[in-house]
């Protein structure tokens, strides 16, 4: 496995791959790997030729200072981790790397960014464009891979390849949970002890509310799903919206079949993420 710190590198390996007419499959993360992480880079070597990783801490879709600083890093255990599932390439640059070309484009996603986490996050996802669009073309990937449980990050992509015709394919991959439900997250090692035992509760919630989702309405759902987590102390819900799964706007109708929840809480400072699809 090569691990490849500057763009240079990187295109120089990438062009070796496409001389020998291999298929290149790109996952793009911002490190501190867990088995979700993995599950997506199994599938990706599984799919294509070369597996290409990215591990970058991206400052500019932080939109807060404190996360960006408490952003857990462990490159050697990354890399570890990667060879052991025969990752072919890491591509390790530096934000100075990154951004020696200065972001130029606006990216505009319409309705899309206007819901979930793009109130809450601004910039959020001009940054996630920005790096995702880099990686994209340094790459000359086949297929990229990302993960449901950043449900809005996979339609915003795909958004972002469809306006700039870019010739890629993207992988879209079921959530990855711990035995007791909690999608694994890079921000769950900052959770407490105490909190980690409570954390799974936010899967036990969304679930239970897909097992009423066949008798109850939307709003009913909402209700639901809000009071669960406002009766508990531990948990501040930033928000819970039932949206439709290719708009990713609130549905009108009573029914949320096909449809997909989504919820942003806190616990114990950290900020989680979880879906439920109806
Ligand atoms: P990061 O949070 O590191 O996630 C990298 C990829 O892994 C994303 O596609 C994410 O959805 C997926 N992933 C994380 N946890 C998962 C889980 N439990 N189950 C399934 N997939 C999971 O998302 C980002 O990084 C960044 O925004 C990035 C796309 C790299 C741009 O900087």
């Amino acid at each position: 496995m090569q691990v490849c710190y500057t763009i240079n590198e990187l295109l120089s390996a990438v062009d070796k791959f496409k001389q020998e007419g291999k298929t290149i499959g790109l996952l793009p993360t911002m490190g501190a790997l867990h088995q979700g992480h993995l599950s997506l880079a199994r599938r990706a070597k599984e799919e294509n030729d070369v597996l290409i990783c990215s591990v970058f801490v991206n400052p500019i879709q932080f939109n807060n200072k404190e996360d960006l600083e408490k952003y857990p890093r462990d490159l050697e255990s990354d890399i570890r981790m990667l060879e052991e599932i025969g990752c072919d390439v890491v591509f390790a640059p530096s934000a100075e790397e990154v951004y020696a070309e200065k972001p130029t484009i606006a990216y505009d996603f319409g309705a899309l960014e206007q819901v979930l986490e793009g109130p809450c996050r601004p910039g959020h996802f001009n940054g996630v464009a920005t790096i995702v669009h880099r990686l994209f073309n340094w790459s000359k990937a086949d297929r990229a891979y990302f993960g449901e449980k950043d449900y809005q990050q996979i339609a915003i992509v795909k958004d972002l390849v469809r306006q700039y015709s870019i010739p890629i394919r993207i992988v879209e991959c079921p959530v990855y949970r711990d035995e007791d439900g909690l999608a694994t997250s890079s921000r769950n090692k900052r959770l407490s002890e105490q909190a980690r035992k409570i954390a799974p509760k936010i899967h036990e919630i969304l679930a239970k509310s897909k097992k009423m989702s066949t008798t109850l309405s939307c709003s009913q759902i909402k209700s639901f799903v809000e009071s669960e987590f406002n009766m508990r102390k531990e948990f501040k819900l930033e928000y819970f919206e039932i949206v439709d799964a290719v708009t990713l706007q609130p549905i009108k109708q009573t029914s949320v079949k096909g449809a997909v929840g989504c919820v942003a809480v806190w616990l114990d400072g950290v900020r989680l993420i979880d879906i439920q699809k109806y």
